[in-house]
């Protein structure tokens, strides 16, 4: 059982939000040591993360161990009040070990080895990698584990790793083993009648090596499945043996967000804390959204309990092509969305910014032109605002709203046999966010098989593959008054990627009362209407449509399947004219959507809207924010963040005070760039500022 809240309020509840950086003191003479401690103090920052890509400093060969330096370190830290995030340094053997045994490195699928040099160089299924790891691991973990500068454990870094050498073939054939039982199970669930792809010996199978043409499906999504498990045994075998002698110590691993290679649900049981990496890309603001998602996601991995932004940017970031710096203000902004959305922390790569190495260009608390600049003032005064926002430490914040989200069926669903590569699931998943990201509303991203009585609207934006009894639970839930509303080329396949037979979407056919038999994707937009826009019951065909919608990438040939269905939507023109595009149906005491195409913005506003209504949730914001704006809710409060350079204005619901200054606020806010508030709303504004508009 995870214990997330327990493992960071262990921390928390001693430091108040925490305010870190990755710190590489190997990088700098030891003399500079107790300037960057001044520094730390200076900005506030109460944790660094340390050790990260120490490995070849602390085993500089085979038989040779350094811990002296990171002794003396550890207990400058601890003197200075600063309390130490303590890595594994897994993420970068020495060059020795490749050297010595180049099988711990990756191979690519074409066979192509990847050499040593930079990082990331081991293959994760590597014996020799593994065992190599877990005796640094145990070396720091005797002599730190009980340090009391150490408040938590980080293990590798984000950990993504693919291999397709010959070793990580056994393991896989180890791993099929046990999934299927025999070489006739593995056979089935693969369907080798398919292309004469029969295998008659365990030795014959491979990883999905570069290969002529198209791969089976199944087996690029077991092997998947299987890698994803991999980086998980690395994660937890390090775990277990820092557990040992480390017992009170919370560990845990920086995740990477919507991650492709690793499904977090995994990682999410068996991390004491949910700790993630993210990287607002200056140079499109846009980007706030995907990281109010992904803060969502945390939050649900997390089980609404807080977590952790493990890494940020303080600036620019080195790794893009084209590398802007942070507007003014935005520090502040990014890192407040984060803790609006549950984190109990941020923590920046990295403290002191690197005058040599591939990331000597990447920004940090201390830039090379040193603390008189404006990221170090801005960091300092996040610093301060953090302190500010200790009230929120260890407040949960379980939101009401879940969107459905399965890394199997990500895999499954981008397979290069399918349909269209336009139909991206992270695509439609920020399509059916947007609706609520923009009525303040936010979410708990969760597993499909998560119980969801919590929740009161679940959004399944595109679940390809999809378990039946996950479908049947879902179901159930709508059944017994929940409300849902479901996206295109939903439970179309079962756990294998087989596609399931019938009608789509099938296991779902009953809750949604439509049903469909070909998808279209398209070839040129279709315009689209809406039929009901007061969803007053029924279909009223020839009813005006209040503005003109089109699907540009994907339709669905559907037809009503249950009385209790209603056409929201039609599709206007093109060979599906008149048919459904959207319907809505009463399923028990709740009710169900459907959408069988890309749905342009307007007409999922006017859907996930009117769920929003029907399953009772009211938003904070009259209508919809303004471009930009993110509000998220906390305890409470309302963070309002303005992520652009210009003034926006912002009617909300209901009187506010501004929680530091006091100030009161009326329902009609201007926002000046980047502006970041946090308001205590409603009753509270009553009692204290009787009289005030
Ligand atoms: C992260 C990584 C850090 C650092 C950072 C730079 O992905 O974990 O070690 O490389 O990016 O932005």
């Amino acid at each position: 059982m995870h214990h997330h809240s327990r493992g960071l309020y262990s921390v928390t509840e001693r430091t108040g939000m925490l305010f870190g950086a990755d710190y590489n003191p190997e990088q700098w003479p030891e003399g500079s040591w107790p300037e960057d401690i001044r520094l730390m103090q200076r900005a506030g920052i109460n944790m660094v993360t340390l050790g990260v890509f120490s490995w070849a400093r602390l085993q500089p060969s085979e038989d040779r161990w350094d811990f002296g330096w990171l002794d003396r370190i550890l207990a400058l830290l601890h003197e200075g009040g600063i309390s130490v995030c303590l890595a594994t340094p897994t993420a970068s053997p020495p060059p020795w070990l490749g050297h010595r045994h180049p099988d711990t490195l990756p191979t690519d699928a074409a066979g192509t080895r990847q050499w040593y040099g930079s990082r990331n160089q081991f293959s994760p299924s590597s014996a020799v990698y593994r065992q190599a790891a877990e005796q640094v691991t145990s070396a720091l973990a005797v002599r730190y584990g009980r340090h009391p500068a150490v408040v938590m454990w980080h293990v590798g870094n984000e950990l993504g790793q693919v291999s397709h050498d010959d070793e990580t073939a056994g393991s896989f054939r180890n791993w099929l083993l046990r999934r299927y039982g025999s070489l006739e199970g593995l056979n089935t669930a693969w369907g080798t009648t398919f292309w004469s792809q029969a295998y008659s010996q365990w030795e014959e199978i491979l990883p999905p090596r570069t290969a002529p043409y198209l791969h089976n499906p199944t087996h690029v999504l077991d092997f998947k499945r299987f890698s994803s498990g991999l980086l998980l045994e690395l994660y937890t075998a390090e775990r277990d043996i820092i557990r040992q002698h480390s017992p009170e110590v919370p560990v845990t691993t920086n995740l990477m967000g919507f991650f492709r290679g690793a499904d977090y649900f995994g990682f999410a049981d068996e991390t004491d804390l949910i700790g993630n990496d993210w990287y607002t890309d200056p140079a499109r603001p846009g980007t706030w959204e995907m990281g109010a998602l992904t803060h969502d996601l945390c939050r649900g991995l997390a089980r609404g309990e807080p977590w952790l932004l493990m890494e940020s940017a303080p600036s620019a970031v080195n790794w893009r092509p084209h590398n802007s710096a942070k507007e003014p203000g935005a520090m502040m902004v990014d890192s407040l969305s984060a803790v609006a959305r549950g984190a109990d922390g941020v923590c920046f790569f990295q403290f002191r910014q690197s005058s040599f190495g591939a990331e000597r260009f990447h920004s940090a608390v201390v830039p090379l032109a040193g603390e008189d600049t404006r990221v170090f003032h801005e960091a300092s005064a996040l610093g301060a605002r953090l302190q500010e926002l200790r009230l929120l430490t260890g407040e949960a914040t379980p939101s009401r709203i879940a969107v459905l989200f399965d890394w199997d069926s990500w895999w499954a669903a981008e397979s290069p046999d399918g349909p269209s590569d336009r139909l991206g699931v992270l695509d439609q998943l920020q399509a059916y966010y947007r609706p609520l990201l923009r009525r303040g509303l936010s979410v708990e991203v969760v597993h499909p098989g998560a119980p969801l009585d919590r929740f009161d609207l679940v959004l399944v934006p595109s679940l390809f593959l999809l378990r039946e009894h996950h479908a049947d639970a879902l179901a159930d839930w709508v059944h017994l008054g929940g409300t849902a509303v479901v996206g295109p080329f939903t439970g179309v396949a079962d756990d294998r990627g087989h596609l399931r037979e019938g009608r789509f979407p099938s296991v779902l056919a009953a809750l949604v009362g439509v049903t469909g038999e070909e998808w279209r994707p398209l070839a040129v937009p279709v315009a689209l209407d809406i039929v009901d826009p007061d969803h007053t019951g029924g279909a009223r065909p020839g009813a005006p449509s209040p503005a003109p919608f089109e699907a540009s990438v994907w339709s669905e040939d559907l037809r009503l399947h249950s009385p209790t269905a209603s056409t929201i939507a039609t599709f206007a023109t093109g060979s599906l004219a008149g048919k459904p595009a959207a319907v809505r149906n009463s399923h028990g005491a709740g009710a169900a959507w459907y959408v069988g195409c890309d749905a342009p913005a307007a007409l999922l506003s006017h859907i996930v809207g009117t769920a929003v209504a029907e399953a009772g949730l009211a938003s904070p914001v009259v209508g919809e924010l303004p471009d930009d704006v993110e509000l998220a809710t906390r305890a409470g409060y309302h963070f309002l963040l303005n992520h652009g350079p210009e003034t926006r204005v912002v009617h909300l619901t209901e009187h506010s005070v501004d929680l530091l200054s006091g100030e009161p606020h009326g329902t009609r806010l201007a926002l000046r760039p980047y502006d970041a508030l946090v308001l205590k709303s409603g009753a509270d504004h009553t009692k204290n500022e009787s009289g005030t508009p």
